[in-house]
């Protein structure tokens, strides 16, 4: 068989197939070890070196007209029984949309509250140096209050001035950098952001999210800190709820108070139908710490105390957005697991 022989035949051959398994046959015959390419070469060995050469290559170039010719049509093949298999019928596979976090969420409605006051959301540093988490708040070092705030540190040399690096423990750490960063007041920011603390329980995770106020300038005073807390109660858990704030012991603030709002299922009598309410027992639930910024703290952030005063709160995110939803969760740790059965709840 000539070359034109073969291609004919070739081109017969590939008309008639239907299939993938029809194509690999007609590979096998054309381009196979005992196929009709390779008896095309062993016909060379009776020729002269010079005509070998020419030869060959002609075969090699025949060779590649025919592998492309088949994957042409494997291609054609392949394409067709793809498009045939399709049942325009079966309803279409539904697209998975995504949601906000259900923290995330609440940080949003809490940044968006605190900016009708004029508070700007700042970012501090995640991980941190003690000197900010603790000695620059009066917290010096083996201070008992340090206690309530065991920390993760990180293995990397100390800083001479600021001590070891940690995992900052509350958002506290963000006060006197704000301060460092403005150096002349007026100061209003909210730091939401993570916070670690070495905790593995059902009503704890070693990670966790506070929001925390702070507002510096001339004249501020107590009643600047209970109307900002007032508000933003009214607008993130409504109107109805009250706040009262509980003279409590802080390093960083004096005076310091714990701030209750009242419970919303006794309406902040601790009575339903005299019997004790189960949610809070007392008429109150606990929302966090607050006070006036200590001297001692604004002295760290280089502000003159006698010129300037300011308040500071410092709350839990999962917790008021549990307040406020109701969400009562047997383990708080479902919230980070990355369950989508019930994340997609929100
Ligand atoms: N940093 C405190 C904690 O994590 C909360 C806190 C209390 C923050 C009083 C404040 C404050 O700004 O004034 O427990």
């Amino acid at each position: 068989m000539n070359f034109t022989d073969v291609e004919l035949h070739l081109d017969a051959d590939l008309a008639s197939t239907k299939n993938l398994t029809e194509i690999q046959n007609l590979q096998i015959k054309y381009l196979g070890r005992k196929g009709i390419i390779n008896k095309l070469l062993d016909n060379l060995s009776k020729l002269s070196t010079e005509q070998k050469k020419k030869q060959g290559k002609a075969i090699n170039d025949f060779k590649s007209l025919i592998e492309n010719k088949i994957k042409l049509r494997q291609k054609l093949i392949l394409h067709t029984s793809f498009e045939s298999e399709i049942d325009l019928t079966l309803p279409g596979k539904k697209r998975q949309i995504g949601s906000l976090h259900i923290v995330t969420l609440a940080i949003e409605e809490i940044v968006r509250i605190f900016k009708t006051l004029g508070f700007i959301r700042m970012s501090y540093p995640e991980v941190d140096w003690e000197y900010f988490a603790f000695e620059s708040l009066n917290m010096p070092v083996n201070h008992p209050a340090r206690d309530d705030f065991e920390s993760f540190f990180i293995d990397f040399p100390r800083h001479a001035k600021y001590g070891r690096l940690l995992l900052t423990p509350h958002t506290s750490s963000g006060q006197v950098r704000e301060m460092k960063r403005v150096k002349t007041p007026p100061i209003k920011m909210i730091n939401i952001a993570r916070t670690y603390r070495p905790n593995w329980d059902a009503s704890h995770t070693p990670m966790f999210h506070q929001f925390e106020g702070l507002c510096i300038d001339k004249n501020i005073n107590i009643t600047n800190l209970k109307g900002t807390i007032d508000y933003f109660v009214h607008e993130f858990f409504g109107e109805d709820r009250e706040i009262r704030l509980r003279p409590f012991h802080f390093q960083f603030t004096e005076p310091s108070f714990e701030v209750d709002i009242s419970c919303s299922v006794c309406n902040g009598t601790g009575n339903v139908k005299n019997i004790k309410c189960k949610l809070c027992k007392s008429g109150w639930l606990e929302l966090g710490g607050a006070g006036m910024v200590h001297p001692f703290v604004l002295k760290s952030g280089g502000i003159d105390p006698v010129g300037y005063s300011g308040f500071a709160f410092g709350f839990g995110v999962e917790r008021v957005m549990m307040m406020k939803s109701g969400l009562k969760l047997d383990d708080i740790r479902i919230l980070y697991a990355g369950d989508i059965r019930f994340l997609e709840q929100f």
